[in-house]
Order: structure tokens, then sequence, then C-alpha cells
């Protein structure tokens, strides 16, 4: 079974992460999710999800309305002692949706001073993919050398820009255009938009 990390940050969308558990969970992959803590808040705003201290997990399912026997972790960032954040930890890639600037910075300089940041390091040495969902605009030069010193590194960058030409007609479209795009990253089969001349 593939083993995926997402982690949603304090970045506008957090409906493209949420979108992208559910769609990797309904794949048959096991998700390891993590909330940043503007993240969790958030989403709170965004979605009117709000992350329980405890029974963290129950609550993810029943917003995303899967089956509650489905591989799903939901892991505090301060657990630094999760197996995440080990090289020597199975995982087959990692997403980062949506990605702030904030995360972005952190994870360009090193820091890995938390379990998301941490996860993201792992994923840059160990040469597996990672893939940053920057949702930001406009772009300050600082913003564009860190993005650019994760691509140097091996992320894949994957602006959160959902399309047009998939004629969308509502906000989920949008969302669905954009999490397709990082499971196709992935290799992760998935019916979530029309394919261009098909
Ligand atoms: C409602 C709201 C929306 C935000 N949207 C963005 C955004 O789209 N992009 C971004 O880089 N930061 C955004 N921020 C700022 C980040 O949340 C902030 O920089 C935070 O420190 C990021 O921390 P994290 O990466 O640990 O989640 C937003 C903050 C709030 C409260």
């Amino acid at each position: 079974m593939k083993h995926f990390i997402v982690v949603i940050t304090g970045a506008s969308g957090s409906a493209y992460g949420m979108r992208l558990v559910e769609q990797l969970l309904v794949s048959g992959a096991e998700v390891t999710l993590i909330f940043t803590r503007t993240g969790a808040e958030v989403s709170a705003y965004e979605l009117g999800f709000r992350l329980p201290e405890s029974g963290a997990r129950d609550a993810v399912m029943r917003f995303l309305e899967v089956r509650p026997d489905l591989p799903l972790r939901v892991i505090p960032n301060d657990d630094l002692f999760d197996a995440v954040a080990s090289g020597s930890s199975p995982v087959d890639g990692m997403i980062v949706c949506p990605a702030s600037m904030g995360f972005v910075g952190s994870v360009a300089s090193g820091l890995a001073s938390d379990l998301a940041e941490r996860a993201a390091d792992v994923m840059l040495k160990e040469r597996r993919p990672l893939v940053l969902v920057p949702r930001e605009t406009p772009l300050n030069l600082i913003h564009l050398r860190n993005l650019t010193a994760l691509a140097e590194a091996g992320a894949i960058i994957l602006p959160a820009m959902p399309a047009f030409y998939t004629r969308p007609e509502s906000l989920d479209d949008m969302v669905n255009f954009v999490v397709g795009k990082a499971l196709d990253v992935l290799g992760v089969e998935h019916e979530l938009f029309p394919r261009w001349r098909e």
C-alpha cells in the first residue's frame, strides 16, 4: 500500500488539502496528515472544520465523509518522535497543500523545526517526491528564491493555479483541477477533471 504525507499549512486554500486527503484515501493509499498551527486555524476559518485536540482522526474522517476504516493518521506537528520524522520510514511522497511562503522559507533554509518541516527535509535528503502547492500572490523575490532553491533540491513546485480550459462550473471543479494535478505528479489515478481532447 502506498503511503503519502499531506501537510496543510496556513496558506489560503485548505479545501485543496482536504480534497487531496480524501482522494488519496479513496485511491487506496495510507495517509499521514499534519496540520500546522495556522493551518488548523485557517481550515476552521475557511471550511468551518475545527481540528480537535483529541479525536483529530475521527473529526477529519467525518468531515470528509469517507469510510471510517480507511488508513488515515493525523499527527500533531510538534511530535518529532513520529515515524515520518525519519528517513527509515517508508513513505512514497509528501504533498504540502496549500504551502505557505513561511513554510517554503523554513524548508528552503533547512530548519526542520517541527514534524512537517522535518518530514519535508527527509523527503529531499532521501530523494523522494516532495510536492509543494504554494498559494500566494504576488510573489516577492524572497518567495521566488526559496521556491527556486527547493526546485533545485528536487521538490516539485505545483502552484494552486486552477485552469479555465476545463470550463469549470463550480468552486469544486477548480479545487479538483489543482488536486488532480498533484495526484498526476504522484502517479495516483483519478477522475477529478476531464483530460484535454478526451
Ligand atoms: C486567513 C489567512 C490566510 C492566509 N493566506 C496565506 C496565503 O495564501 N499564503 C501564504 O503564504 N500565507 C498566508 N497566510 C499567512 C500564513 O498563515 C502565515 O505566514 C503563517 O505563519 C504560516 O505558518 P505555517 O506555514 O506554519 O502554517 C494566511 C494567514 C491567514 C490567517
